[in-house]
């Protein structure tokens, strides 16, 4: 019997809302245009949740109800709901809280975890140590954002990268001994540079008011230059010093799934890591950067070529800032 309980991904899933938001849409908002979009950051298209009435817990909802669908599970099943977000459809309640009402998860307790793009990678460490602690058997592990809600639409630097989607997995113990699941994380979160990526208003530091709005404090705002330097330094670094203190070769690294931001930083980290972009999990064309979605969409999207025991590296970097990586052995065949 090994020592300790291993968490191990036993359900991926995704959902992204139908509008495709192109360039070529962007070109009559803002002055900018496809080429500029498509060679700085690698973007094509993005989705965007247009119903007025829906937020990001029906996103997060979505993915959800399709991962007990595909589990075989039913929504009393689920211990523990973790969402990361930086688009909570209210300040409170947490979001999560929306999804257990949803999904009918009558047995859970659930949060939501602020982190910006790292927000993923940090609730799949804790739901992990949930598990590990032997008190919880089946934890949801979801990234949801509506970056459509926060998006400046007037603003050229930022509305060209955003977009909106979720993406979830279940956590639960690894009984058979395979040995896969979550097997290591690294964390750092630095506030120094806080301001760089934030939204200024509507917490409370600036509560909204006419001024705030006036002023625009509402949405998104970045640094993006020095945003892209911090990014490619930090996912990078994070994602050789895991490999390193996992005695992991480019070789025996099957896959690497980078917070979708920019396509240059995945690159750049890529190159770092000494691997080849086949065994990058690219999807930024499609959806642009949707925050704390972007890795388990990218999960989802490739489950099909995932195979028990694989190697995998997440890592991500984030508005805090945050980053971080997780290494882990995949756990299940999706037929
Ligand atoms: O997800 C969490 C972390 N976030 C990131 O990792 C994002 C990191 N940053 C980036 O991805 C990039 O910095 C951006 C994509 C945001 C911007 O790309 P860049 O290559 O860093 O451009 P820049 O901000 O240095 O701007 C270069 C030029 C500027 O013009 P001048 O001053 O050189 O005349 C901008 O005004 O490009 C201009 N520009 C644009 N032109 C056309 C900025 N945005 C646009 C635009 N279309 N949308």
């Amino acid at each position: 019997m090994p020592d300790k309980i291993r968490a191990v991904i036993t359900a991926s899933e995704h959902y992204v809302p139908d509008y495709v938001l192109t360039n070529k849409e962007l070109e009559t908002l803002v002055d900018t245009n496809d080429e500029w979009i498509q060679s700085r950051t690698g973007i094509k298209e993005r989705r965007i949740l247009k119903d007025d009435d829906k937020a990001t817990s029906f996103l997060a909802a979505e993915a959800a109800k399709k991962i007990l669908e595909s589990r075989g599970i039913e929504g009393h099943e689920i211990d523990c709901i973790i969402l990361a977000t930086v688009t909570p459809d209210y300040l409170f309640p947490a979001t999560a809280c929306l999804v257990q009402r949803e999904i009918g998860a009558t047995n859970a307790f659930g949060y939501d975890i602020s982190a910006a793009c790292s927000g993923f990678l940090f609730a799949l460490s804790t739901g992990a140590m949930m598990i590990e602690s032997g008190r919880y058997k089946k934890v949801l592990v979801l990234g949801a954002d509506k970056m459509s809600s926060i998006v400046d639409y007037t603003d050229r630097a930022t509305c060209i990268i955003f977009g909106d989607g979720a993406g979830g997995v279940l956590l639960e113990p690894d009984t058979e001994n395979t040995g896969n699941g979550i097997i290591d994380y690294i964390q750092h979160c630095d506030g120094k540079e806080s301001e760089l990526l934030c939204q200024p208003g509507g917490g409370s530091k600036n509560p909204t008011s006419e001024k705030t709005i006036e002023a625009g404090m509402h949405y998104l705002k970045q640094e993006g230059r020095v945003v892209f330097k911090k990014a490619t330094e930090s996912m990078a670094g994070v994602s050789v010093e895991i490999m390193q203190r996992n005695n992991l070769t480019n070789d025996d690294v099957d896959w690497f799934v980078p917070h979708q931001a920019n396509e240059r930083i995945i690159t750049a980290t890529a190159g770092r890591m000494g691997l080849t972009m086949d065994k990058v999990m690219l999807n930024i064309a499609k959806y642009g950067n949707t925050t704390a979605a972007t890795i388990p969409i990218c999960l989802s999207e490739w489950k099909n070529k995932l195979k028990p025991g694989d190697d995998i590296i997440l890592a991500s970097f984030g508005g805090g800032f945050t980053w971080g990586s997780i290494y882990l052995k995949w756990g299940f065949s999706h037929e």
